[in-house]
């Protein structure tokens, strides 16, 4: 099968693509394809993984114009363009002489500034989470914190979050905005927000709903359609922007 992967001469932007042939065997992922381009045919290809069983959310680009985690994505199952996510211009864009019928493209996920070749610079993602200031300062001893199963239960979909920005890569206002703090944050905001074991909660509230925060969101959802854990920051937003800024 043809890969068709984006490339960086000297990082920064997409300077063209580069075709390999890869031999598919049974079961593999896409990034199982990365490896074996960079051990048999190109060892200057960059890319990131770690985990590789979809919990450290490092492995994510695009596939065929859809945003995926590599180690997730069997390639004698790629699915056509099966998102059905709302296009901006980096998803729009066609590279010349790509034939999605013969060729997988494989592309850094965007909205994020590229370092090389599929790896991007997630600063801009993760200092969303600084500024908005998504942590607890329990203050109240050192024993432990009790929660109810059905409260546990309110806040199980956020804190299966594993940060791979996928959503921030498939939002539009995110191609518009670099300023916008972007779902995964806002969905981290609600998961605090909803959590019966904290206090002051509503400073969540606050700091999502500052000017970067829910104001800028659409309420385009494609950030519910390509999450690969089934966060569904979208619906957090909702609840944000309905509750304002009172606690
Ligand atoms: S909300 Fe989903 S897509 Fe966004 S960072 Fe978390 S796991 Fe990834
Ligand atoms: S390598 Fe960890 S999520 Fe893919």
């Amino acid at each position: 099968m043809l890969f068709r992967v984006a490339r960086s001469r000297d990082g920064g932007n997409i300077t063209h693509f580069d075709l390999y042939k890869v031999e598919v065997t049974r079961g593999m992922t896409v990034l199982d394809a990365l490896f074996q381009i960079q051990d048999k045919m190109d060892p200057s290809l960059a890319f990131r993984y770690s985990c590789r069983g979809a919990v450290c959310g490092s492995c994510a680009l695009l596939v065929n114009k859809e945003p995926r985690l590599a180690c997730r994505t069997q390639v004698s199952a790629l699915p056509a363009a099966s998102l059905k996510l709302k296009q901006f211009t980096a998803l729009e864009y066609r590279p010349r002489g790509w034939r999605p019928d013969k060729e997988v493209l494989i592309e850094p996920l965007p909205n994020l500034p590229v370092m090389k070749d599929l790896v991007v610079d997630m600063s801009r993602f993760y200092s969303a989470l600084e500024e908005l200031m998504l942590w607890t300062e329990p203050t109240e001893g050192e024993g432990p914190r009790e929660q109810s199963p059905a409260d546990r239960q309110r806040i199980d979909r956020y804190v299966n979050c594993i940060m791979c920005a996928i959503c921030y890569g498939s939002c539009p206002v995110n191609a518009e905005r670099p300023d916008y703090v972007g779902p995964a944050a806002l969905a981290k905001a609600w998961r605090f927000y909803e959590d019966s074991r904290l206090t002051e909660r509503g400073r969540y509230l606050t700091a999502a709903s500052a000017a970067n925060g829910t104001p800028l969101c659409n309420l385009v959802m494609n950030c519910v359609r390509a999450c690969p854990k089934g966060v569904a920051p979208g619906g957090a937003i909702r609840r944000l922007k309905e509750q304002g800024t009172s606690p």
